[in-house]
């Protein structure tokens, strides 16, 4: 009997994907419409989904380069030709990781749940005084202990994962302007629908007292990713940015790290037995909508395995409504750090429209 290993993984219950099963029945994924469906799929590898494509002279942002899919995005982007600057907490870790691989990289020090690094990252990025291309919303954190904490009143899933990528973004959106094509790529999960609250946001508890387990707070982190994502698609309508946002597939990277050895353990077997995705698949999607000719006016959507899908039948993935009172109570959350955009700054758009487009 031939079986599709992956499938097999996700349907009998990856450590990850365990508590998901029961949650996903009901849900049903369609190939979202008005998007070109790419030849790849969730076998393809990000070198794979980039081969023909040259990045030289672009500049790329990887949040969280040290580790999993955030290393191998930025392996493979500065492998095609892009200055990538890569981020982690900690500015050795960074160096590493950029030393790690071949072309031209950048190590950055960004701790998410705090708002003064997240400007002090983006206003480094800034002074490198050339336009972003592609700017991807990798770094991401995920409890294991059981125990709730919280970065300034807020749950810390939901601080670290959304509010810190919400700032960090506004803040380098000039800079997105100024590309010929620039692309917000924002990584989500499959958790924002089988494990993230049944309402959606819950914005009468974002600092997650009620009902706290690890896994409700990392799929509510992961749902905001998402609709975050949707919302910057329709604001940035009109302009040449686009925002999407994907769930990579299911990879044994140090996702993991705060879980017990027990589950760990479990995961590693698992995917060491060629279940889930291997770290060179687990990047195809990002650097697939990062870099893809073919999505140059694709906004606000999301993909799995290199293709856009709508989840039906489930979640608030593309529930527009939420996503606009995201926005709102996360504007009002980070109001100090924000910088207000009245639209592009003309004068660098023209200069952006005098280079070749993309595509
Ligand atoms: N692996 C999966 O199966 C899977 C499935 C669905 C979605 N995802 C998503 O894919 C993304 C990448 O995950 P991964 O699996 O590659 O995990 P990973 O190996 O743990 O990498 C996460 C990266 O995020 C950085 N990071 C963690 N906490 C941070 C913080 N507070 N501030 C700034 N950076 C922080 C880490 O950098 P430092 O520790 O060096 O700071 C690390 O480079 C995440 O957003 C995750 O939610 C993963």
């Amino acid at each position: 009997m031939n079986i599709d290993r992956r499938k097999f993984l996700i349907g009998s219950g990856a450590v990850l994907t365990m508590p998901s099963v029961a949650a996903c029945t009901g849900t049903k994924k369609i190939p979202t419409e008005g998007v070109p469906r790419s030849q790849f799929d969730g076998d393809s590898t990000a070198e794979e989904v980039t081969e023909d494509i040259d990045l030289s002279g672009r500049l790329a942002v990887v949040t969280g380069c040290t580790s999993g899919i955030g290393l191998e995005t930025m392996r493979v982007l500065a492998m095609r030709g892009a200055f990538v600057v890569g981020t982690s907490r900690s500015l050795e870790k960074a160096q590493a990781a950029c030393d790690s691989v071949a072309g031209v990289t950048s190590p950055l020090q960004l701790e998410l749940a705090d708002m003064d690094s997240v400007v002090a990252c983006a206003d480094a990025i800034r002074s490198i005084n050339q336009a972003l291309d592609i700017l991807v919303c990798n770094a991401g954190y995920m409890g294991g202990s059981g125990e709730r904490e919280t970065s300034n009143g807020i749950e810390k899933h939901f601080a670290v994962n959304h509010l810190g990528h919400f700032v960090f973004v506004n803040r380098l959106l000039g800079r997105l302007y100024m590309a010929s094509q620039g692309r917000i790529v924002v990584l989500s999960s499959r958790a924002a629908y089988s494990q993230a609250p049944e309402a959606g946001i819950e914005f009468d508890n974002l600092d997650g007292s009620r009902d706290y387990s690890d896994r409700r707070a990392y799929g509510h982190s992961k749902l905001a990713n998402a609709l975050f994502s949707l919302k910057l698609g329709e604001l940035l309508r009109g302009t040449r940015i686009t925002a999407n946002a994907l769930h990579p597939g299911v990879i044994n990277t140090e996702i993991d790290r705060h879980m017990n050895r027990f589950l760990q353990g479990a995961f590693a077997v698992m995917t060491a037995l060629g279940m889930g995705k291997t770290i060179e698949q687990g990047a195809a999607t990002t650097c697939y909508v990062a870099t893809s000719p073919k999505l140059g006016s694709t906004s606000g959507r999301y993909f799995e395995d290199c293709n856009a899908v709508t989840v039906v039948g489930r979640g608030h993935l593309h529930d527009a409504v939420m996503a606009g009172q995201l926005w709102q109570i996360s504007e009002e959350l980070t109001r100090p750090y924000l910088v207000t955009h009245t639209g592009p700054d003309w004068n660098n758009v023209e200069r952006a429209m005098r280079a070749e487009p993309r595509d």
